[in-house]
């Protein structure tokens, strides 16, 4: 228990002989302990201005000691910001819970994949994939490319330079509204990757854009327990060195950056 210094002891009972009504909590609010500070700067705004410029003129006030008078000083938080201040780590909790897997703490595959995107895509491809320089991806637009997303993974590999020479065709033939030809959009390039992501890199932001942006559905067989994408069969996509690999566990890229296995266009996407 906090000792009430002796002069506020006094202050009260000579107020409430006064009989100044407000200050009659000042006695119970000051033997509450820790926050007596506080209570006291409540109690007592109207003594709390000449007291805290300490001005000996008030005849009836002894000097205050200074840690009494620095509490007085202290700004209360405002009313308005208590909802934030009460809320913010629940926000905080769920924020996190959002992003990354509670057992290892490292961001998950599609929180890396969005980064990548914001940091290496979006100043082409618009920050919700709605294209400007680069292709539009949402609308189910890059799933109708790629239904495979293997497809997809080669091409931002080698950019359209790297699959070929202006007007190959890449991607779904299917494809509704016709198949995309390499420098077929508005003549630029879409640039190589290979130099500046690794392969598992490559898989995330890949993976965020046709999930997250484009709209395309993984099969639940798809997701393993740390919520990296599978093969449907439960294979992994990427070996124990980050290296993307086929349902065989051999290179999914060969030397030049090609696919070794072909594409299922066919393949259900859930989205379209
Ligand atoms: C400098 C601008 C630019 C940047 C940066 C860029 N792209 Fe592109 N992207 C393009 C252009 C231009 C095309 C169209 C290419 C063509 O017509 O050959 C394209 C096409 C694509 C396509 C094919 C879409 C389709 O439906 O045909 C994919 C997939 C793609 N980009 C992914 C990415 C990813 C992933 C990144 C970031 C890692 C990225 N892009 C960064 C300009 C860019």
């Amino acid at each position: 228990m906090t000792e009430v210094p002796e002069h506020l002891l006094k202050r009260s009972k000579d107020r409430r002989s006064a009989g100044d009504g407000g200050s009659a909590e000042t006695a119970p609010a000051a033997s509450a302990g820790e926050d007596t500070g506080t209570q006291v700067a409540k109690a007592g705004a109207t003594a709390a201005a000449p007291i805290a410029a300490s001005t000996p003129a008030v005849a009836d006030e002894k000097p205050v000691a200074p840690y009494v008078a620095a509490a007085l000083r202290r700004k209360k938080i405002p009313l308005w910001a208590m909802p934030v201040i009460v809320f913010l780590p629940l926000w905080g909790v769920i924020y996190m819970a959002g992003l990354s897997p509670a057992a290892s703490g490292e961001p998950s595959q599609l929180a890396t994949g969005q980064s990548i995107y914001t940091a290496q895509c979006a100043g082409c491809h618009g920050a919700a994939g709605g294209g400007g320089v680069g292709r539009q991806m949402n609308e189910g637009n890059l799933v109708a490319t790629f239904p495979d997303i293997i497809g997809q993974l080669e091409f931002v590999w080698l950019g359209s330079n790297g699959i070929g020479p202006t007007g190959t065709p890449y991607g779904d033939p299917a494809r509704e509204g016709g198949q995309h030809k390499t420098l077929s959009y508005n003549g630029n390039p879409m640039p190589a990757f290979n130099k500046s992501l690794t392969q598992a890199q490559l898989l995330a932001v890949v993976r965020y854009e046709w999930e997250v942006l484009s709209g395309g559905k993984l099969e639940p067989a798809q997701v393993d327990a740390e919520g990296n994408m599978q093969y449907a069969d439960g294979k992994p996509m990427l070996n124990d060195a980050g290296e993307l690999i086929t349902p065989e566990g051999k290179p999914l890229f060969d030397s030049a950056g090609k696919l070794t296995i072909q594409p299922n266009w066919t393949m259900p996407t859930g989205s379209m």
